[in-house]
This record gives structure tokens, C-alpha cells and sequence, in this order.
């Protein structure tokens, strides 16, 4: 999935040949999942037709501060469209929109909206090689990067002119793609392995029966995708659960019992940089596992049990420089409990869930937890939305990390 997906994307077309591309990069902008709405310089209609871009981004073409032949027509709110937008893209640029973006000079719908968006502005410039090269050019890029708007850069080739040189508006696949990079270079968790587990395990008592337990997974997948939409790679170890797979840079190992989440986990933890444990894995076994299916007998049934593997503990024990995270379901003496298992387990962070909160439940979408770290610092949060709570977990975890 690209990083563009749900990003709200405002493409400002100027006039200048290039405004044909544009079609295709609303094209392909809208193929990444972005939600793309365009504003025009009035010009630029020479170009390219509003009802063509209008078509292909599924939205309204603004280019006027109000519509003109209507004179029961309201304001085009410039604001509203600078704050609505994620990421405000100018492509093709020309020298005079950019001189006036400089300068403040608001004439038009388009330079009035980037006034006032407050999100990131990439400008693709394009222009004949000669007025790319000018000083006046020149310093218009420096103002606006020291704006902190971001320069697509020309490409060199054949101009519009005849002349051939740099000037020529990067490609739109260009342009996405150095969009999508610059996102993800920018994403907090850029670089970093996280490994996740979810679920609950299944141990088996004969070829048909298990003792298994009422996790859903929830809580693992919703912090599996936060991760990965902050830019890390995501490895999910996720016992029988039935939530959909996140998109993004994520990887799943599918297992079923302690055993096997304990094998699949260990040798990806070296490598890892952070280790969330979420999955509710079964505390003990069947000592013996039937090989056939045990028939209904007369008396009732004694199963000897056998204690799984404490995977969190052992990855504790064997812990370098990892972030290392469990989880900790409580339903009396909840925070000292929790606080024990933090020491004893060698954590960085624990995730404290009491049964005895509202909000809380096997399979619920909301939850409610409590952190605390390695300094017994306690952080209590609200009932919320598994997904926000996920939010709320990952961003500790990267105050923690650049901490
Ligand atoms: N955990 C694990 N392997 C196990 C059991 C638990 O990795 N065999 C992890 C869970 O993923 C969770 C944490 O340990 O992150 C806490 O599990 P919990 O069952 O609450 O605690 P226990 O240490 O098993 O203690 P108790 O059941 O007695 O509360």
C-alpha cells in the first residue's frame, strides 16, 4: 500500500504547458488512494479543462474566488481548502505563480489557498531553460525552500520552446514517486524493525479438540498497522485470529500453539529493534496429545498439563538493545502485579489491562490500558478504540526511543 492512501491531496495546476500532465497525475494520484481535490489558476484552463480534472479526481476544479456566472454563488473558501488538505502539491509550477507563492501576492485562488495551508507544499516547476537558470528564478526557489516548501526538480530534455535544457516538469510517475519517498523518509519509525505478536494460542488435546482462550487478536493487529503506517517494518506473529491483515509494510507468520509462536519468534528478535508482545498465549499444555481422537468415556477426564514456554520472559533474558513490551491482564492488585512482571520479564514497557474497567473485554474495540516503564512511570489512559490505543502505545514507544 503506498504511503499516499487516504492522504488528502490538493494538486494546484498553473499555467503553463505542462497543465496536460496533470490529468495523468490525478490519475495516478487517485490510484494510490489519495483523495485528490484541484485548484487552478484561472490561465491554466487554457491548458487543461477543469471538467477533464474534475472527472478524474471525482471532485469539484476551483479556480475562482467565486463562480462568476452565478451571482447567487458563494465564496470558494480558501481557507477552508489550505486546512482541509494533507499535502499540497504545484505541479507544473510556473515562475510567475512561484514568484508570487513567494512574495505573498494573492491574486488568485490558488496562491491564496497556499497562504493558508498549514500542510507540507512540494512544487514541480516548469519553465523554459533560460528562466529556470535566472537569478529572479533562483531566488524564488531558495525564499520558498526557506519556507520550507519542498522543490521537485526539472528534468532536463526538449523544452516547449524548441530549446533543449533542464526546465521540463518532472514526469508525473516521478513526481509520486518522490512524494511517496519524502513521506517516508519523514515517517518517525523509518528504519525500524518492529516484531508483534497477537492472538491467542491453541494447544491441542487431540486431533479435533484444544484449550484456547477468548483473544481476539484485535489489539496486535491495530498496533501491527500502526507501526507499519509509521514507517516501520512490521513482522506479525498472529495466533488463530480471525481480523484482517493490515496493509502496509508488514509480514505475517500464522501459528497456533506457544510452541510454535516461541519458534517463530526467537530468531527474529535478534535482529529486531522493538518486540510488542501482545498475544494472549496459553500458560500451560496438554502434557500428551492423543493421537486419535479421545472417545467419551463412562468417568470424566483428568488432562495433565504442562507450563508453555514464558516467551516474553525468555526474550527478556536474552535482551541486547531491543525495546522489549508486554502485556499484563489483571483483575486484582493491578498495578503492583504489573509493575512485578515488568522487573521480572526485564521490560521496557508494560501494558496494563484490568478486566475490572468498563470497556475492557475479549473481543471488545475499545480498551482501556495503562503504561509503565522501566522507571515505574504510570501513564493511565481513557477508554478508546482499539486503534487508538494502539496510536497511544506506538507513541510512547517512539518518545521512549528518542528519549
Ligand atoms: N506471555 C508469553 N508467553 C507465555 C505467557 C505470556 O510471551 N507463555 C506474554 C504475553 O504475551 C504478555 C505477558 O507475557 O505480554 C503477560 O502475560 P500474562 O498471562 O498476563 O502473565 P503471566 O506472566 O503469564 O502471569 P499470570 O498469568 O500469572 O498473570
Amino acid at each position: 500500500m503506498s504511503v499516499l492512501s487516504g492522504k488528502k491531496i490538493l494538486l494546484g495546476v498553473t499555467a503553463g504547458i505542462a497543465a496536460y500532465k496533470s490529468a495523468f497525475l490525478v490519475r495516478l494520484l487517485v490510484k494510490k488512494g489519495a483523495e485528490v481535490r484541484v485548484v487552478m489558476t484561472p490561465a491554466a484552463k487554457e491548458f487543461v479543462t477543469p471538467l477533464t480534472l474534475s472527472t478524474l479526481s471525482k471532485n469539484e476544479v476551483l479556480s475562482t474566488f467565486t463562480d462568476e456566472d452565478n451571482e447567487n454563488a458563494q465564496w470558494n473558501n480558501h481557507v477552508a481548502l489550505g486546512l482541509w488538505a494533507d499535502l499540497f502539491l504545484i505541479a507544473p509550477a510556473t515562475a510567475n505563480t512561484l514568484s508570487k507563492m513567494a512574495h505573498g501576492n494573492s491574486d488568485n485562488l490558488l496562491v491564496a489557498t497556499y497562504l493558508s495551508a498549514k500542510c507540507p507544499v512540494y512544487f514541480a516547476p516548469a519553465m523554459d531553460l533560460d528562466m529556470y537558470q535566472h537569478p529572479s528564478t533562483k531566488e524564488t526557489f531558495e525564499t520558498l525552500a526557506s519556507f520550507g516548501n519542498t522543490i521537485i526538480p526539472a528534468a532536463h530534455g526538449e523544452l516547449a520552446s524548441g530549446l533543449v535544457g533542464q526546465g521540463r516538469m518532472a514526469e508525473p510517475e516521478e513526481i509520486v514517486s518522490f512524494l511517496e519517498q519524502d513521506i517516508l523518509n519523514s515517517l518517525p519509525l523509518k528504519n525500524k524493525k518492529f516484531l508483534i505478536t497477537a492472538g491467542p494460542t491453541y494447544e491441542a488435546i487431540d486431533p479435533v479438540r484444544f484449550i484456547g482462550n477468548h483473544s481476539s487478536g484485535k489489539m496486535g493487529y491495530a498496533l501491527a498497522s500502526e507501526a507499519a503506517r509509521l514507517g516501520a517494518e512490521v513482522t506479525l506473529i498472529s495466533g488463530p485470529s480471525s481480523e484482517k491483515i493490515p496493509e502496509g509494510s508488514l509480514q505475517v507468520i500464522k501459528v497456533t500453539s506457544a510452541q510454535e509462536m516461541y519458534e517463530a519468534v526467537e530468531p527474529l528478535f535478534r535482529n529486531c529493534d522493538v518486540a510488542i508482545l501482545s498475544a494472549a498465549v496459553a500458560d500451560y499444555r496438554p502434557k500428551n496429545v492423543a493421537s486419535q481422537k479421545i472417545k467419551k468415556k463412562e468417568q470424566g477426564l483428568v488432562l495433565e498439563l504442562e507450563k508453555t514456554r514464558d516467551i516474553l520472559a525468555s526474550l527478556g533474558n536474552e535482551k541486547k538493545n531491543q525495546f522489549l513490551v508486554g502485556f499484563a491482564l489483571e483483575t486484582e492488585n493491578e498495578l503492583e502485579n504489573a509493575k512485578t512482571k515488568l522487573k521480572k520479564k526485564n521490560l521496557d514497557l508494560i501494558v496494563l489491562n484490568s478486566l475490572n474497567d468498563e470497556g475492557v473485554a475479549f473481543g471488545a474495540n475499545t480498551n482501556k490500558v495503562t503504561l509503565i516503564d522501566a522507571n515505574n512511570k504510570i501513564d493511565s489512559f481513557g477508554v478508546k478504540e482499539k486503534k487508538d490505543v494502539a496510536r497511544d502505545i506506538i507513541e510512547t514507544i517512539i518518545e521512549k526511543l528518542n528519549a
